[in-house]
């Protein structure tokens, strides 16, 4: 079925179009001057030090768990609340992910108090997910990670310009990941960024984003280099220039898109701020977000209502989500027997509702008048 309001929209026009036809008749399509030129736009943007650019979100996660050295043994504390990207590269270097706790259905990230709970001499690091672009609790967090000498990751795949008191999401911690998938905020199908301050992280990136070859084929095709030296086991998570300039394309969008969102999210909380059964995960934020996706928790209900109460949304013809099913739920990470109410409480109960810069006021109306009924008609 064809939503008449889908959950995302793609922001592309001819821009897009025309950085991928240039970068395409420029004759130099592969890893090159566009994504040296994103990598730049970052540094500038975020006020950070480095920018290594991905295949995406995923492979900068794998390298942010390398260059912080968790291996074998190690444990590291992570949401479940997440897509399961955020755990699996844990697994991917072979150390061992544990869940902990959201605070509640009214800030639906990871609770310093459990992530303190959960620390063991085993313990290595934390990663972070800044689930929908509102900030993690990142002075408890980074103070914990101070007492018990643990690395933190942020998976920032969310919240490309949001802050936490000032500064942007992802200069925090010693190292952070973002995404370009489709349905994100910079869009280019699929590709990532690796952001840290920490230059031994940054060369350490470099080589393995490339099989840790020591030049780049874009630096020998243009007489910078002439051979190479494999000096690490690398992987080819490289993202080629004709991504890299859509993705350029997309972020001189992106400050103006995020405005608009703004303007999406407030006209959803003066509909929505006030309906009994029914929480807007970080109402009260006061920073400047992304807005990646806009999250809705019912209370005191089920998952059973939750899903009747999204096929009478879709039946409208409007496209609903779930962010998240858990993932230590899921089969392959249930063996862990993690227990984590809260956690639980929202994925069952959790709906996202549509959310782009294009939605007109008439369709926010539309959506809360059809979700409102659906919440007072279905109990
Ligand atoms: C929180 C989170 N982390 C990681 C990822 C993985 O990103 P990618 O698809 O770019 O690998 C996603 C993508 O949906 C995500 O939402």
């Amino acid at each position: 079925m064809a939503y008449k309001i889908p959950l995302f929209n793609l922001n592309f026009d001819e821009r897009e179009a025309q950085a991928a036809y240039d970068t395409i008749k420029s004759g130099w399509i592969s890893t090159g001057p566009r994504n040296a030129e994103l990598e730049q736009m970052f540094i500038d943007m975020w006020k950070v030090r480095y920018a290594v650019s991905t295949s995406n979100c995923t492979d900068a996660l794998h390298i942010c768990c390398m260059v912080c050295g968790f291996g074998p043994g190690d444990e590291v504390i992570c949401p479940s609340l997440t897509f399961a990207a955020s755990c699996n590269c844990i697994r991917y270097v072979g150390a061992t992910p544990v869940f902990a706790d959201i605070v509640g259905p009214d800030h639906i990230n990871i609770d310093p108090s459990d992530i303190e709970r959960k620390i063991t001499p085993r313990t290595k690091g934390i990663i972070v997910v800044h689930m929908a672009g509102f900030p993690s609790m990142m002075d408890d967090i980074m103070a914990i990670a101070r007492k018990y000498n643990l690395k933190v990751i942020e998976d920032a795949c969310h919240g490309p310009l949001s802050e936490y008191k000032g500064r942007k999401l992802g200069t925090i911690g010693d190292c952070a990941a973002f995404s370009f998938f489709s349905n994100k905020n910079i869009s280019t199908g699929e590709g990532g960024m690796f952001i840290t301050n920490n230059e031994e992280m940054a060369s350490w990136a470099r080589l393995i984003r490339s099989h840790g070859m020591s030049t780049m084929s874009y630096q020998r095709a243009s007489g910078h280099a002439t051979e190479y030296d494999i000096t690490c086991l690398g992987y080819n998570f490289r993202m080629d220039d004709i991504r890299a300039a859509i993705a350029i394309e997309q972020l001189k969008k992106l400050p103006g898109d995020l405005d608009t969102r703004i303007r999406v999210r407030e006209h959803y909380l003066n509909r929505l701020g006030k309906i009994e059964g029914l929480v807007i995960p970080f109402a009260d934020n006061t920073c400047f977000v992304s807005n990646y996706i806009f999250p809705t928790v019912l209370l005191n209900s089920t998952k059973e209502r939750r899903n009747k109460i999204r096929e009478f949304i879709h039946q409208a013809g409007i496209q609903t989500s779930v962010h998240y099913p858990a993932v230590h739920r899921f089969s392959t990470y249930r063996g862990l027997g993690a227990v984590l109410p809260r956690t639980e409480y929202v994925a069952d109960n959790e709906i996202t509702l549509p959310m782009y810069a294009a939605l007109t006021g008439t369709q926010i109306d539309f959506i809360c008048d059809t979700f409102i009924k659906a919440i007072n008609e279905i109990k």
